[in-house]
């Protein structure tokens, strides 16, 4: 059974649709850190009998003593096999990275590499695109450039506005977030260096056709 630890910023929708996808996949949530009181996602946790904590940013300093915070939390958890970041809007440091180095998995709200960073539906309408969507990718010491597993398209259709883009996008993703978990939990999909593998079969750089 693989073990995960999610990590989410506010409302946790994608968490929850990978929590309850665990019911019935190889894999266990073992607990929810959000990094704000707020986060509607720690209201989920505790109704999904998930074991939540709240590791609140503002109170440190520094970002490596909020990183080591959330690792304090993660070690009460171990074994984890995987750090799954499900709208976690905090950047890790590479130390953080390294030290749980291919595993930690990010979803992110576009086509990468397009529209790295922040407000990426309206970036998308606001650059004229016609296919928009998402990528979940393992994570490395550069913002939302990891090796790539999964990118699922949407179209942008010629009255999408952000909020409805981003509906779209978001039901994409709680598909498919849980779906490449329990991917991972079967052994389908593995890091070699920078290449990702699905079956075995060298992935390109879109991830999984
Ligand atoms: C999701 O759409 C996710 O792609 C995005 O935040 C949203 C969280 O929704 N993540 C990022 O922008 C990461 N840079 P949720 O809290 O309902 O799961």
């Amino acid at each position: 059974m693989l073990s995960i630890v999610v990590l989410a910023s506010g409302n946790g929708s994608n968490f929850q649709a990978i929590a309850e996808h665990a019911a019935q996949a190889n894999f266990t949530v073992k607990a929810l850190i959000a990094n704000q009181d707020e986060a509607f996602a720690l209201q989920r946790a505790k109704k999904l009998g998930i074991p939540a904590h709240c590791v609140a940013h503002h109170a440190f300093t520094d970002r490596k003593y909020f990183e080591q915070a959330i690792d304090q939390v993660i070690s009460q958890y171990t074994p984890v096999d995987y750090i799954i970041l499900a709208g976690f809007m905090r950047v890790l440091t590479a130390d953080f990275i390294k030290k749980y180095d291919g595993r930690i998995i990010n979803l992110h709200p576009s086509l990468l590499p397009k529209y790295k960073g922040l407000q990426t539906h309206a970036k998308a309408l606001a650059a004229g695109e016609k296919l928009h969507g998402m990528t979940i990718h393992f994570v490395n010491e550069n913002l939302d450039e990891g090796p790539i597993i999964l990118q699922v398209p949407v179209k942008i259709a010629a009255d999408d506005d952000v909020s409805s883009l981003m509906q779209k996008v978001q039901a994409k993703e709680r598909q498919y977030y849980p779906q490449v978990i329990s991917w991972l939990a079967q052994g389908r999909i593995r890091l070699e260096g920078t290449r990702v593998y699905f079956d075995d079969q060298l992935l390109t750089d879109r991830g999984i056709a």
